[in-house]
């Protein structure tokens, strides 16, 4: 990309970058049919610009039949009619990068769409075929093969195979509209690399990856036990040849790569990020923390030193399009994420969770590395109760019903309180309903609003870019309480530093010396300390 390599290689503008996730389909609805698309994003890029953010991280929006929200491809060369054609999405690269802004894409590559020519040929062609040798085909066990190939579980709950007319199986770790490619046949890996190519050409600095430690299989699908076997499909050594390749075509276009791995192990874990291979990865460690000092400090001590001798700069994430709202989430007595397993009903607490967020969007800003902003986060949008016959998850359904799945978090946007859905474009109902309270979120009426969400992100990303002790690499703890985190980011050159507080605990903490206070996530009590669920930056 232009200009990142003029930035000496320290700071590229990847490894500090404010990169905010757009949710096409929910973000905003350009010609008014219900679902979001690129011309509702082109007409907000003036909206995104004002917020401060440098990177757009786009979930999938190629030709799919939005089985999994998307992450079901069905053509990875043209954009979703229900979004709009090719054509405008190199027009948005291109007004985003006008406007300072970069653009990252979706790869999904464990798997296509059941409605991908590449299966819907593998059908056809019957078993034996080539075709098939694209997919993971196995006959079934038992005597007439009516028993799965193996008792793997599916990601979404249950058996992750399914069986044809013609007695095979296929296999799919999410939905069995998503089949799963088989990473082992060289046509599998041309193909990407040619998509990777494909969208670099057109502009785009960066690609997200889907489910990136999974790809990989054992030839042999082999049945196992968790902790004691090799896993099957988890994080096999073969993974990172296929991401070295991928990493010799990013820089032709000094492009880069954030990986979607969930790995418990954190040596394995960076192994991905050795410097031929990801440039980054989400750090869900950190968002799953509960609201709680020494976890939280934990978490950002271990991020820290396990990137480090990688040299690969950290992300912070609050949430995503998969996870339970920030806001809902700290408002609960127990704030896991709730990836799977939520429940319905869980009681939360809506003021003290907006409190945390507002204080753990000051903290998860200021630590050094790059951030994500999950669209609606910004507005304190809280988590929605969708109404049970209009919930869209896969992961519903696979749950048995259990789980209310992901769509809480996918709400269409408020963007005006007084225009009818909220604002979000429509003229008929959006695809999924929003919640009576929406238009108090709306942006129009978060901008007049100073205290509102929406003013403290802006504020904050504008201070993020402009003071210098965001410049600095590391950060060093200072003596506080057990209950409070307190750090300092120091630039070696300038002198200035900057410094961040957030009060976890039940009383009001003093605050370090500084030279004057940036911002606070509410306010400070009268002796000028620092509130409960509070957070403040100060330079130093
Ligand atoms: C990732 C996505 C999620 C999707 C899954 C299957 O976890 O973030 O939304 O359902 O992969 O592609």
């Amino acid at each position: 990309m232009a200009g990142s390599s003029l930035e000496p290689a320290g700071r590229a503008w990847w490894r500090h970058a404010a990169i905010y996730q757009i949710y096409v389909r929910s973000f905003a609805d350009g010609d008014g049919d219900g679902t979001g698309d690129l011309a509702g994003v082109r007409a907000r890029l003036p909206y995104l610009v004002e917020l401060g953010v440098d990177a757009l991280w786009f979930t999938p929006w190629y030709l799919s039949p939005l089985a999994d929200g998307g992450y079901d491809v069905a053509d990875y060369r043209t954009i979703d009619p229900a979004f709009g054609t090719l054509a405008e999405a190199e027009k948005l690269i291109a007004e985003a990068r006008e406007h300072g802004i970069r653009t990252i894409i979706d790869i999904v590559p464990n798997h296509v769409s059941d409605q991908h020519a590449w299966f819907r040929a593998a059908l056809a062609a019957g078993p034996g075929s080539p075709e098939r040798e694209l997919f993971h085909f196995r006959p079934g066990r038992g005597v007439n093969g009516e028993l799965p190939p193996n008792y793997w579980v599916s990601e979404f709950g249950g058996t992750p195979w399914t069986r044809l007319d013609d007695g095979e199986w296929y296999l799919h770790l999410f939905a069995p509209e998503q089949p799963d490619l088989n990473w082992a046949h060289p046509a599998v890996r041309r193909e990407h690399e040619d998509v990777l190519r494909f969208w670099f050409e057109r502009g785009v600095a960066g690609v997200r990856i889907d489910s990136a430690a999974l790809l990989a299989k054992d030839p042999a699908l082999p049945d196992f036990t968790p902790g004691r076997d090799p896993h099957p499909y988890t994080d096999r050594n073969e993974l990172h040849g296929i991401y070295r390749s991928w990493r010799a075509i990013a820089d032709e276009y000094d492009a880069v790569f954030v990986g979607e791995v969930w790995l418990p192990d954190t040596e394995r874990f960076v192994r991905y990020l050795r410097p031929d291979e990801l440039h980054t990865a989400f750090n869900f460690t950190f968002m799953a923390c509960p609201w709680e000092a020494r976890r939280l400090r934990a978490a950002i001590d271990e991020t820290l030193a396990e990137h480090a001798p990688v040299g690969a700069p950290a992300t912070w994430v609050l949430c995503n399009h998969d996870v339970t709202r920030t806001v809902t989430r700290y408002g609960r007595a127990q704030t896991g994420f709730d990836f799977a397993a939520k429940a319905f009903g869980t009681p939360t607490d809506h003021a003290l969770g907006t409190r945390r967020a507002r204080a753990g969007a000051l903290l998860s800003l200021a630590l050094p590395g790059a951030v994500y902003i999950y669209q609606g986060e910004e507005l304190g949008l809280p988590e929605a109760d969708i109404p049970l016959d209009r919930i869209q998850d896969p992961m519903h359904v696979r749950s048995g019903g259990t789980d209310p799945g992901r769509d809480g978090c996918r709400v269409p946007l408020p963007w005006s309180a007084d225009a009818p859905y909220a604002g979000f474009g429509s003229r008929t109902r959006p695809w999924l309903p929003q919640p009576a309270s929406w238009p108090s979120y709306a942006a129009d009426r978060q901008e007049r609003d100073p205290d509102s969400m929406l003013c403290l992100y802006r504020a904050a990303l504008r201070l993020r870019r402009m003071e210098q002790g965001f410049g600095a690499p590391a950060l060093g703890w200072l003596a506080a309480g057990p209950e409070v985190l307190a750090f300092r980011r120091d630039t070696d050159c300038s002198g200035e530093a900057l410094i961040c507080v957030v009060n976890l605990g039940r009383e009001p903490a003093e605050l370090p010396e500084h030279r004057a206070v940036l911002l606070t996530s509410g306010p400070l009590d009268d002796a000028g300390r620092l509130p409960t669920d509070t957070a403040v930056w100060l330079r130093g």
